[in-house]
């Protein structure tokens, strides 16, 4: 069930509740549909996933072992009722205790197990970070945890979440998820945001609605620094060029994060760095600026696109535009806070 929106913060999201709650009425009437939310990092999906009342399982937070996976599963449901793992009195559990005593346990019923553990409970099963299951594909005896996911019988629906949107992509087409996409929040429910931490005009909120895109975070972030600085743009170009900003470093951790996914040479970042600097670039022009051959650009570039950090449109490759300011500023230009009134005039040039 989707509870209503209690956290005093929570803005928005009315049509993506609204879908997930339809989707809870045909689930009862057996036509549900396993659903997927996909958007980039810091969007919101968790703060949705956290609206529902089911039994919420981030992926990131877990070993993902078969072995491991399996036990912390049966404690964290333990904890969420109370209890210790000894005190579940359920078959499964005493199936997962059981192999696990094994010289080698077998990784696939254990797995197996603790879905139909978490399945037994009645509650929707809302998995964060699902595109992590592929990391099971490392253990010897699980080999293709997708084809394994895909022949399971559900009993309950999933809700799941995930920021890397291409992989999360391919795995939904592969078990017949259904894609929500989640983006920035309308002007609306910006508006609404902005007016828990400050009050400003609306020619102001414009301001913060067009720097921001709507993603929740950089909206908090700015409303607060805005708090001392009484200006918008000083306040955006805090968060970005300060290593103390929540922008600058919630956009650290995604380029490491994503760049370590892509397997880092020094070149994924002179790529990004071109693409800061410049528009909408084709491949030959990424190639030329780089000192590389087309090949082994489109090898750098791919991998850029399929971890998210870069987007494609018709044979052009661009950044998102508070990613790519930040890069600007910090990698190209090396600004720092001293800047801030020199670069705070020249936001909205
Ligand atoms: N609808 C919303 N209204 C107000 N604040 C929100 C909303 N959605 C998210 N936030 C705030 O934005 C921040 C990031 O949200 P959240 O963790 O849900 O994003 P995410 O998409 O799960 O990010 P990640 O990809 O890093 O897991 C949180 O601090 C949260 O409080
Ligand atoms: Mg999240």
């Amino acid at each position: 069930m989707i509870t209503l929106p209690n956290s005093e913060t929570f803005n928005g999201r009315e049509n993506i509740l609204e879908i997930l709650r339809k989707n809870q009425e045909n689930i009862k009437h057996g036509k549900g549909q396993n659903i997927a939310l996909v958007g980039q990092r810091n969007i919101g999906k968790t703060s949705i996933l956290k609206k529902i009342d089911g039994i919420y399982i981030d992926l990131e937070k877990l070993s993902l072992s078969p072995e491991s996976f399996s036990m912390e599963i049966l404690e964290k449901v333990a904890r969420l009722y109370g209890k210790k793992v000894k005190d579940l009195k359920n078959e499964t559990v005493s199936l997962i205790i059981n192999e696990l005593e094994k010289i080698k346990p077998d990784q696939v019923k254990l797995l197996g197990w603790a879905f139909d553990f978490l399945e037994s409970h009645d509650k929707v099963l809302v998995i964060d970070e699902f595109h992590k299951v592929l990391d099971f594909n490392n253990f010897g005896q699980i080999k293709d945890i997708l084809s394994l996911l895909k022949e399971r019988k559900w009993k309950q629906n999933l809700v799941v979440a995930s920021s890397a949107e291409s992989d999360m992509k391919k795995i939904a087409k592969k078990l017949d998820m259904t894609v929500v996409e989640v983006s920035g929040l309308d002007r609306e429910s910006v508006k609404e945001l902005i007016e828990q931490y400050i009050k400003i005009g609306e020619k102001e909120v414009d301001k913060i609605y067009s720097l921001t895109q709507g993603i929740p975070l950089y909206v908090v972030a700015l409303c607060k620094r805005y708090k001392e600085l009484k200006s918008v743009e000083k306040a955006f170009v805090y968060e970005i060029v300060s290593e103390e900003g929540i922008i600058h470093n919630a956009l650290k951790f995604n380029l490491t994060e994503s760049l370590g996914r892509a397997r880092g040479q020094s070149l994924l970042m002179s790529v990004m760095k071109t693409l800061a600097q410049n528009d909408n670039l084709r491949l030959t022009d990424i190639s030329s600026k780089i000192y590389r051959s087309g090949p082994v650009t489109k090898s750098i570039v791919d991998r850029l696109v399929q971890v998210d950090i870069i987007s494609k449109e018709n044979k052009l490759f661009s950044i998102a535009p508070v990613l790519k300011y930040f890069i600007y500023q910090v990698y190209v230009m090396g600004n720092d806070i001293t800047e801030l009134n020199k670069l705070a005039r020249e936001v909205f040039k």
